[in-house]
């Protein structure tokens, strides 16, 4: 159901891959919500992914960029403020990739290439995307721009490798950028920490699926899904957010508050006396 949280607003939605994608749930829940889009991924994703269903289903451009290249995204901050003819509200940043967990490379071992290229898909793609944006002035007094974390960059996840590293960084980048575009301008910035959530990304995690239902017994609520992500991305491009920025918000059922929780201990010890 709709409640035309967006009516009349302009956004450019990051890293829609396939349906599993959070920014795939978020681009169609922002539609819902009456926004207009730009929809960008990689040229590869958008050749290997099904997005063009997305863009049909949304009734939006499509502009390859890779959030890594400042020209790139010059190119579509250009494009989308000829396609919406003025400045744009909000943006959704919902890019990451780690080489060295793409290639198996333990933290203990990594790749230092590899690692930089894990930070600057990551985490400085969003000091780009924010410093083209300020540059050209794009974005509307009041605007809002989302990122999305991970609470490994507040705690240890054995097996997260280097985009902890990435996603500590990238909270920083959120709330350095966002007292400066608060002031330039009333733009929010926030970091949104997800649950673990089945998608390309989180799949390229090791030991996945162990962490999926050790978060989920863990938190109260249980684990968030990327559609349930969608709706708490729209609350944050809306305009009955507008004093909320510099946060790092976790969606994750209440994950990040649990110290202890009697069932999974049980269940726990259980394992233990079979053993
Ligand atoms: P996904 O694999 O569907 O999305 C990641 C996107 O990043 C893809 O569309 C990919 O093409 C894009 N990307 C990679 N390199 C890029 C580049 N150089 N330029 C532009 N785009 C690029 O997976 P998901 O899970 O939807 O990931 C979205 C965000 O959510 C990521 O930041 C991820 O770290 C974060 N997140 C995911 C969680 C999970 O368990 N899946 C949990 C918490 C956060």
């Amino acid at each position: 159901m709709s409640h035309g949280l967006l009516k009349g607003k302009k956004g450019i939605i990051f890293g829609a891959l396939n349906e599993q994608s959070i920014a795939w749930k978020a681009a169609l829940k922002a539609r819902e919500e009456g926004a207009e889009l730009v929809l960008t991924n990689t040229p590869l994703s958008l050749r290997l992914g099904t997005m063009d269903q997305l863009a049909e289903q949304c009734n939006a451009l499509v502009v390859p960029a890779d959030a890594t290249s400042v020209e790139d995204l010059e190119g579509l901050v250009d494009k989308a403020m000829e396609h919406f003819g003025g400045q744009i509200d909000f943006v959704l940043h919902s890019v990451g990739m780690s080489p060295n967990i793409r290639k198996n490379k333990p933290y203990e071992y990594t790749n230092y290439d590899f690692f930089f290229k894990t930070l600057d898909i990551s985490a400085l793609s969003l000091h780009k995307v924010l410093g083209v944006l300020y540059k050209k002035d794009a974005l509307k007094e009041w605007g809002s721009v989302v990122a999305l974390s991970y609470i490994a960059a507040q705690r240890t996840f054995e097996g997260y490798n280097d985009m902890a590293d990435a996603k500590a960084l990238l909270e920083s980048i959120a709330r350095s950028f966002g007292l400066l575009y608060g002031k330039k301008a009333h733009v929010r910035v926030n970091t949104i920490s997800q649950s673990p959530t089945r998608t390309s990304a989180g799949s390229g995690i090791s030991g996945m699926e162990d962490m999926f239902a050790y978060a989920d017994a863990l938190s109260p609520l249980g684990n968030a899904s990327a559609s349930d992500c969608a709706d708490y991305i729209v609350t944050l491009f809306s305009d009955l957010t507008k004093h909320v920025t510099m946060q790092n918000l976790y969606h994750d059922g209440g994950f990040s508050s649990t110290g202890l929780n009697a069932e999974v201990v049980e269940t726990y010890t259980k394992g233990l006396k079979k053993d």
